[in-house]
């Protein structure tokens, strides 16, 4: 099922059957990352802009960051011409579904672009015996973990819409992973993912940045999230502070200087790990991007 209204949503958070959490990620290295057209505002001015020594050690930190709190990098290697193959949380949703079995719904990605990405993720989780699922085109665009995010610990997926991804791909998603969808419509282009103004910190709390969402979306996550930490304007909009990722309920990974989201996060008792990410952000990507999460 799928709710775009709260009004419509008869289940309460409590209702809804505890999911384990992913804890290993998978990185894509960086070498063919560059930014060579523009498919969101973030990219415009900066084809032909990025530093290729300095977009590899930022990539680096990262990775070791995650080795540092004991999680597990695998890696799949980035493919010449496909320059935003590095943002590997747009190209696959993994899910886990109540009887253990492993499966990932395939991306249809807005951009042709970026179309050729999404094979090279199919088999690398063919290899470790999930279950692929390719998605109907008539169904519309779906960028995977950059629009859809699992509420931590709960068989309840949020999906953003609007701009990579079809509200309509939302019921089928909502089938095969067997968890209700709350979808929610983003409604500024800089804000064209869900994970560049949600980022989901532990069971009871999230990160957001109010001002992408319409009235009905912030209702549904005002209802849904015990606890919300809202992040201004320009820390979200020009620091990308919402595509932060909590890896473990306690440590928030973050491109570096959004002040203000900083202290409420360390308010609210996480501990914020600043990493660089200034290339990517050229691309209109940072932290929550260069990832996907699996079980
Ligand atoms: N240049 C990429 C694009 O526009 C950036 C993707 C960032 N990924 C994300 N999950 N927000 O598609």
């Amino acid at each position: 099922m799928v709710y775009t209204r709260l009004d419509d949503v008869l289940f309460r958070l409590d209702d809804l059957p505890a999911m384990p959490k992913a804890r290993r990620i998978l990185m894509t290295t960086p070498e063919h990352f560059s930014v060579e057209y523009v498919i969101n505002p973030h990219m415009a001015g900066h084809v032909g802009q990025t530093n290729r020594s300095a977009a590899r050690s930022q990539w680096q930190t990262l990775k070791d960051a995650y080795e540092r709190l004991g999680l597990d990098v695998a890696t799949v290697a980035g493919a010449d011409g496909q320059p935003d193959m590095v943002f590997c949380a747009n190209q696959t949703l993994p899910f886990v579904l109540p009887d253990g079995q492993k499966g990932v719904v395939l991306s249809n990605m807005h951009a042709n672009e970026r179309k050729g990405e999404v094979p090279h993720y199919a088999r690398f989780f063919e290899g470790l015996g999930y279950a692929a699922h390719p998605l109907d085109a008539a169904l519309g665009d779906f960028e995977g973990m950059g629009d859809a995010l699992w509420h931590a610990g709960r068989r309840l997926l949020w999906g953003g819409y609007g701009f990579r991804t079809s509200l309509d791909a939302y019921e089928r998603i909502s089938a095969l992973a067997d968890a209700p969808v709350l979808a929610l419509e983003l409604r500024d282009p800089d804000f064209y993912h869900l994970d560049t103004c949600l980022s989901v910190l532990d069971d009871e709390t999230a990160l957001y940045y109010p001002g992408a969402f319409t009235a009905d979306g912030v209702a549904l996550l005002r209802a849904f999230w015990p606890r919300l930490v809202e992040a201004p304007a320009d820390d979200a909009r020009e620091r990308f502070a919402c595509n932060a990722h909590c890896p473990n309920g306690r440590h928030v990974l973050i491109h570096p200087g959004s002040r203000v989201t900083n202290a409420r996060l360390r308010e609210a008792g996480y501990e914020v790990v600043e990493i660089e990410t200034g290339e990517y952000l050229k691309s209109g990507g940072s932290v929550f991007c260069m990832k996907v999460v699996y079980w």
